[in-house]
């Protein structure tokens, strides 16, 4: 590696060009390399505000420029694709959620991070906040003793972009364009709804936190007015034997924000994590208790953190991973067994 480490992006749409170029373009250790996007007149836009030296709207043409690192921000059905693509490449990869549609593919990705030895990150912004990173020792710790049961839910204010409505809206959190309405809404393009574009959150915070895999799921979902569902309760039973509940809704009627409240009980107490209202609490059995001092906004959503520590593992920076292809793909195989179970109308083992 060359003393930058000089990185490619597939897809520059809204996400991309709102969070992840100017948080990477503004560290002098980074070279913004090659950019591919569809459409010529937007592609050029992109090199030009990030001074790319390479675009093209080609990915196998950016994979041969020379290049350490890739971040893929394409829509969810091109994620596996595009990473498995780089990875063989032999490079780094920072990719969307959900990182991939199925469970073999996120581990197909797993193994080839591992065999070729390259950091595999996904940018789950919440996975960074400190208090969850709090959680996530404590449980380590044995703050609950044995997991038994888990309730995950979450909400967001994003009916539009699941509807394939009022998708400019979102632009008003900034970047160079509004997304594509199908990137959100279209089925064969997004792959499903609320759960793939946030419950991926959900579950990839839980999977952080505390180290459970789903054994099988039975959900139902629903779309009231949308191709894709807004909604979704999958019930799970764990490979420990635990189980829990898992809901998410997209429909959070603006201005209120996201909703995620995570609760987890065991043998010897529960741990309590909440981003809406920020709360970290730990009751145990034994009358120990533990509150996290917080402040209104510790839990609002960023994610400069994930594409900085991409950066800082290449380089040997950090060693900290707190989003990675592992715990990502634990959220995957949840999700595609869920869906499987949404059709299907019977419990689904994971895959
Ligand atoms: N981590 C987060 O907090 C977060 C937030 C928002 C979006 N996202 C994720 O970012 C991704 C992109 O979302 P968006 O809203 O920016 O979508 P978008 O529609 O604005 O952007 C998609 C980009 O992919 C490109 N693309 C499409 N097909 C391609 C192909 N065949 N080859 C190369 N490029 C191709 C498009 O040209 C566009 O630049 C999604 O996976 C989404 O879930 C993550």
């Amino acid at each position: 590696m060359t003393d930058k480490v000089r990185l490619g992006f597939i897809g520059a749409g809204w996400w991309a060009t709102a969070n992840h170029m100017p948080v990477l373009a503004a560290r002098e250790d980074v070279e913004m390399a090659a950019v591919c996007r569809l459409g010529r007149r937007e592609l050029e836009a992109v090199r030009d505000r990030f001074g790319f030296r390479f675009a093209t709207e080609d990915y196998q043409e950016l994979l041969e420029q020379p290049l350490d690192a890739v971040v893929v921000a394409s829509p969810h059905s091109l994620h596996h694709t595009h990473a498995k693509a780089a990875l063989e490449r032999g490079l780094h990869v920072m990719v969307e959620k959900p990182m991939t549609l199925r469970a073999t593919e996120a581990w197909e990705l797993v193994v080839l991070a591992r065999a070729r030895d390259r950091h595999l990150l996904v940018p789950y912004g919440w996975n960074y906040k400190p208090f969850v990173e709090e959680a996530q020792r404590r449980l380590a710790d044995g703050a609950v003793g044995a997991i038994e049961y888990v309730m995950c839910h979450m909400a967001s204010p994003i009916r539009g972009l699941l509807v394939g409505r009022d998708v400019a809206d979102v632009a008003g959190y900034g970047g160079l364009f509004a997304p594509d309405a199908r990137t959100w809404a279209d089925p064969r393009v997004a792959g499903g709804g609320y759960g793939l574009a946030q419950m991926t959150h959900s579950t990839g915070l839980l999977f952080y936190v505390a180290p459970l895999r789903a054994a099988r799921a039975f959900a139902e979902m629903s779309a009231p007015d949308s191709a894709v569902e807004l909604y979704d309760a999958i019930s799970i039973r764990f490979r420990n034997g635990a189980v829990g509940v898992v809901s998410g809704a997209g429909t959070v009627p603006a201005p209120s924000g996201f909703q995620l409240d995570v609760r987890i009980f065991g043998s010897e107490g529960m741990l309590l994590l909440d981003v809406e209202r920020e709360r970290l609490e730990v009751r145990r059995r034994d009358g120990r208790a533990f509150t996290m001092p917080l402040h209104s906004g510790d839990g609002a959503y960023t994610c400069v953190t994930p594409p900085n520590r991409f950066v800082d593992l290449i380089r040997g920076l950090s060693d900290r991973n707190n989003s990675s292809g592992e715990i990502a793909a634990r959220s995957v195989e949840l999700l595609d067994a869920a869906y499987r179970s949404a059709v299907s109308g019977c419990p689904e083992a994971v895959e």
